[in-house]
C-alpha cells in the first residue's frame, strides 16, 4: 500500500487549488471541499456492494488484529463498537472519540496537503477518506481509503496517551515545513504510526495502521525472521529511509506509548539540522547503538 496519509514532504503551495494542480492522480472528488480540505460524509451514497466490501475487509482484518494487535488497538476497536457490516458513520465515531479523548474525525476526499494534515492533527481532528476501494483492490491500494483510515487509525485515537502523542506530532508540522524538514518528520509518522510495534509482556504486538489494515504485513512484521526489529529511538527513526512499495525491512518497537509521547517533548530543530546534512540510513541496515530485538535475515 502506498501513501498512507503520509505527509508528502513538499513545500506548501499557496492555495488549495495550487496544491490540487500539482497532484496528478488523486482519486477523490475535491470539488466542494473546504479550505481545510474537509467535506461532508454522505452515508446515503455508499452502495450495498461497498458496505459488503467493508464487511469483507473488516472480518479479515479483525481476525488478524485478534491474533497480532496490541491491547490498546483491540481496546480501541471495542471502544468504537464498529459495525462489521457497514462503512462507519464518522459523526457517530466522533461522538465516542470526543467523550474519550477529545478527538474527532473529519471527512476528506483523499490525500490532503501537509499543512492541512498537520493542522488537523494539531487540533485533534483525524482526516478520514470517505471512499472505499474497488473489490479488485482488496489486497493492494494506491491511496488510503476509508478502510485503511478508519479501521487502521481510529481505534488508537480512543487511547489517551496515543491521542496526545498524535496531537503533539501534528503540532510539530508547521516548524518542520518552515525548516524544510517535512521528510524527516514524516519518517516518524511512517514508522511509529503506520508501522509501529510494541512489546507487551515480552511479546511483540502490532499497532500501526499500515500493517493492521493489510492482509499480510501484520503477520510478517510480528513473526517473520526477515526484518530487523529495533527499539524506538527518535533520532534513529528520523534518520531512516523507508520503502513504500514493499514490506518494511526495519520495524521500530516501543515498550510503552508514553515513550513516543515523551519524545515529542524535545526541540526538533537541532535534530533536523544534524539529519539534513547526513545521508539517510538505509532501511536494511543496523547501526552501532541500536537496541536490536531481532537482527533480520533480510534475504531469508
Ligand atoms: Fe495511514
Amino acid at each position: 500500500m502506498l501513501d498512507l496519509d503520509l505527509p508528502q514532504s513538499g513545500a506548501s503551495p499557496a492555495s488549495a487549488q495550487d496544491w490540487l494542480a500539482t497532484q496528478e492522480k488523486l482519486r477523490g472528488d475535491y470539488r466542494g471541499c473546504g479550505a481545510d480540505f474537509s467535506i461532508v460524509q454522505d452515508l446515503s451514497a455508499y452502495t450495498k456492494d461497498e458496505h459488503r466490501l467493508w464487511q469483507q475487509l473488516f472480518r479479515r482484518q479483525s481476525e488478524v488484529a485478534q491474533r497480532y494487535a496490541a491491547k490498546a488497538f483491540l481496546d480501541g476497536m471495542h471502544n468504537l463498537d464498529m459495525s462489521p457490516d457497514r462503512i462507519p458513520d464518522f459523526e457517530d465515531a466522533s461522538k465516542r472519540l470526543r467523550a474519550l479523548t477529545g478527538w474527532e474525525i473529519v471527512a476528506v476526499p483523499g490525500l490532503i496537503p501537509d499543512d492541512a494534515f498537520f493542522s488537523h492533527l494539531a487540533h485533534r481532528r483525524f482526516p478520514v477518506t470517505v471512499w472505499i476501494r474497488e473489490p479488485h483492490e482488496i489486497d493492494y491500494l494506491v491511496e488510503p481509503d476509508v478502510f485503511h483510515d478508519f479501521f487502521g487509525h481510529v481505534p488508537l485515537l480512543t487511547q489517551p496517551i496515543f491521542a496526545d502523542y498524535l496531537q503533539a506530532y501534528g503540532a510539530k508540522g508547521a516548524e518542520a515545513m518552515r525548516l524544510g524538514a517535512t521528510k524527516i518528520l514524516a519518517r516518524v509518522f511512517w514508522y511509529m504510526v503506520e508501522f509501529g510495534l510494541i512489546r507487551e509482556n515480552g511479546e511483540i504486538k502490532a499497532y500501526g495502521a499500515g500493517m493492521l489494515s493489510s492482509a499480510t504485513e501484520t503477520a510478517f512484521s510480528v513473526d517473520s525472521p526477515k526484518p530487523h526489529r529495533v527499539m524506538f529511538d527518535l533520532a534513529r527513526v528520523m534518520g531512516t529511509d523507508f520503502r513504500i512499495d514493499d514490506f518494511q525491512s526495519t520495524y521500530f518497537v516501543l515498550d510503552r506509548f508514553d515513550d513516543l509521547f515523551a519524545a515529542m517533548n524535545q526541540p526538533f530543530a537541532p535534530l533536523y539540522a544534524a539529519l539534513k546534512t547526513a545521508a539517510p540510513i538505509p532501511a536494511t541496515e543496523l547501526r552501532p547503538g541500536d537496541q536490536v530485538i531481532n537482527r533480520g535475515h533480510l534475504s531469508a
